[in-house]
């Protein structure tokens, strides 16, 4: 449990400051949302301590809780920053904002707002006016945000699942706040008849925003969008496909729907009498209801719910990459974990987490996959060549491989991409080794992936211009004569007894097998 107790002497605030120590409040109405639901509005909560022209404290609400740092008062005017105790490696971020007192009204907003509030309908950074609501300077977890205290960590058996990573297709990167039982079905037949099935696609992930309130007994319900959940389960089963929900360790999940937190039985059990195969639990919230060191259990938790139920359920961590995920998500249940922040359909954000994943390598393994996001392949947002690169890095990282974009109305090209038997089949290769970058120079990058029969090897070319890249086998260890070398995307053999030479176009890979 979460016991955050400050408790300060009051210091009477240096005269001409403003008086800034108690408690202060912020809650917008609550919102209709599309989807017969209502949603809580944004929240904000301070509590302040205050010393001479200094002050220090803690902001809350239902999705995180961070220190006040370095605030400083000017007259009416004050500046601080929030410090994250979470993050990558678990340093904390630090983000400043500036504000304005005025009795018991206080305004607060970043000190330097982005241009943008990026995607998936967060709330806006806009500054806020809070009331104060008491002189209270100590802060004390609100008692429905409370969980039982964890015992010590025990690292979980594993499943059993996901021997290779997981394939399939999920609704955030296309549909967000859109997806619906009739989008799902239609995907599920789309899954089909496309030949994506056959490639060996197999999951029709539903992501945020299925959920519903909880009814009088707690049990999660769907909104408007899902009037079935079985029905719908029942469905993609028939045609032969599994099917995937979503939720998350905190209260609410990050589109703000309920979430699982002191619910996670409860839900688990739903899940598995709807018929569910594969949970992404994401994190979002929880930070504002755990410390960093529950956060093994938190999704340890859910993982033994999956178990007690009994069905075979992949678990996919979604906690960003934080606190060095790989060391810790096979222990506590994890059939996968993300690596990073969100994908982008944008071909510097793919790179972008492409490099975050050099040395990561140790982790993944058959049953226990490090996973770089979804597949934005066929969104929009890069070229063809660019989407076939991001299929071929996907497949050297043995990567979950989840198709984002709409089935229904796929090019030739973005079905040809995402149904290349020769790529998935290096994805998808008993071994399950993840590839490492083997050379980089400058824009150009050689990677390998040792298979069970042979080596994967890809030339990746970042740069503008083609490139003319060469790669000697022996310099990859690859000993074997006169090797039989494969090209993936031409589907031919090339000659290349000692090495391979080839004009790479920009933004372009060539993926080749040596056996
Ligand atoms: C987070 C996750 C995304 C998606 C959204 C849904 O941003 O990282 O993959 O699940 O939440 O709200």
């Amino acid at each position: 449990m979460r016991n955050l107790v400050l408790s300060f002497s009051l210091l009477a605030p240096l005269l001409g400051a403003a008086d800034l120590a108690g408690t202060w409040h912020f809650e917008a109405p609550p919102q209709q949302g599309p989807n017969g639901q209502t949603r809580p509005g944004r929240q904000a909560n301070y509590v302040f301590k205050v010393e001479g022209n200094r002050f220090t404290g803690v902001s809350f609400n239902a999705t995180s809780h961070q220190d006040v740092i370095d605030g400083a008062i000017e007259g009416d005017t004050i500046t601080f920053k929030l410090k994250n105790e979470w993050g990558n490696g678990g340093k904390g971020a630090e983000t400043e904002y500036k504000g304005t007192v005025k009795g018991d009204e206080l305004t607060v907003g970043l000190a330097n707002p982005p241009q943008n509030n990026g995607r998936g309908g967060r709330g806006g950074f806009g500054p806020l006016t809070l009331k104060r609501i008491s002189n209270e300077t100590s802060y004390i977890m609100p008692p429905d945000l409370e969980h039982k205290p964890f015992g010590a960590f025990k690292p979980i058996k594993p499943n059993g699942l996901a021997l290779t990573p997981p394939m399939g297709w999920n609704s955030w990167n296309k549909f967000a706040g859109r997806v619906d039982d009739k989008a799902v079905r239609d995907i599920a037949d789309a899954m089909v008849s496309s030949g994506m099935k056959d490639a060996g696609y197999q999951y029709v992930n539903i992501d945020d925003t299925w959920e519903g309130p909880r009814d009088k007994d707690g049990n999660i319900t769907t909104n408007q969008k899902f009037p079935d959940m079985k029905a719908l389960a029942d469905y993609v089963h028939s045609k032969g496909l599994k099917i995937g929900i979503y939720s998350g360790p905190g209260p609410l999940t990050c589109a703000q729907y309920p979430a699982s937190y002191n619910h996670e039985e409860q839900d688990a059990k739903t899940w598995a009498e709807w018929g569910f195969d594969y949970l992404k639990y994401d994190w979002c919230s929880a930070s504002g209801v755990f410390h960093p060191d529950e956060m093994k259990s938190a999704y340890e938790k859910m993982a033994a719910a999956l178990r007690a139920t009994k069905r075979p359920i992949i678990f996919s961590l979604c906690q960003y990459g934080w606190l060095e995920v790989g060391e810790w998500g096979a222990s506590v249940g994890g059939n996968l974990w993300r690596t990073t922040g969100d994908i982008r359909d944008a071909w510097t954000s793919m790179l972008g987490i492409l490099d975050q994943q050099p040395g990561r390598e140790k982790f993944a393994g058959p049953g226990h996959w490090n996973d770089p996001d979804m597949l934005e392949i066929g969104n929009g947002g890069m070229t063809d060549t660019e989407y076939r690169t991001h299929m071929s890095m996907w497949c050297m990282l043995a990567a979950p491989l989840l198709a984002g974009n709409d089935l229904r109305s796929m090019s030739d090209a973005t079905k040809e991409i995402l149904t290349n038997k020769e790529a998935i089949a290096i994805n998808q290769d008993k071994k399950g080794e993840q590839g490492v970058r083997a050379n980089k120079n400058g824009d150009t990058e050689v990677w390998k992936k040792p298979l069970a029969a042979g080596t994967a090897v890809a030339l990746l070319n970042r740069g503008g211009d083609t490139a003319r890249m060469s790669v000697k086998w022996a310099d990859l260890g690859i000993t074997k004569k006169n090797p039989k070398v494969h090209d993936v995307w031409t589907h031919k053999d090339v000659e290349a007894p000692e090495q391979l030479t080839a004009q790479v176009p920009s933004h372009g890979t060539l993926v080749v097998t040596v056996r």
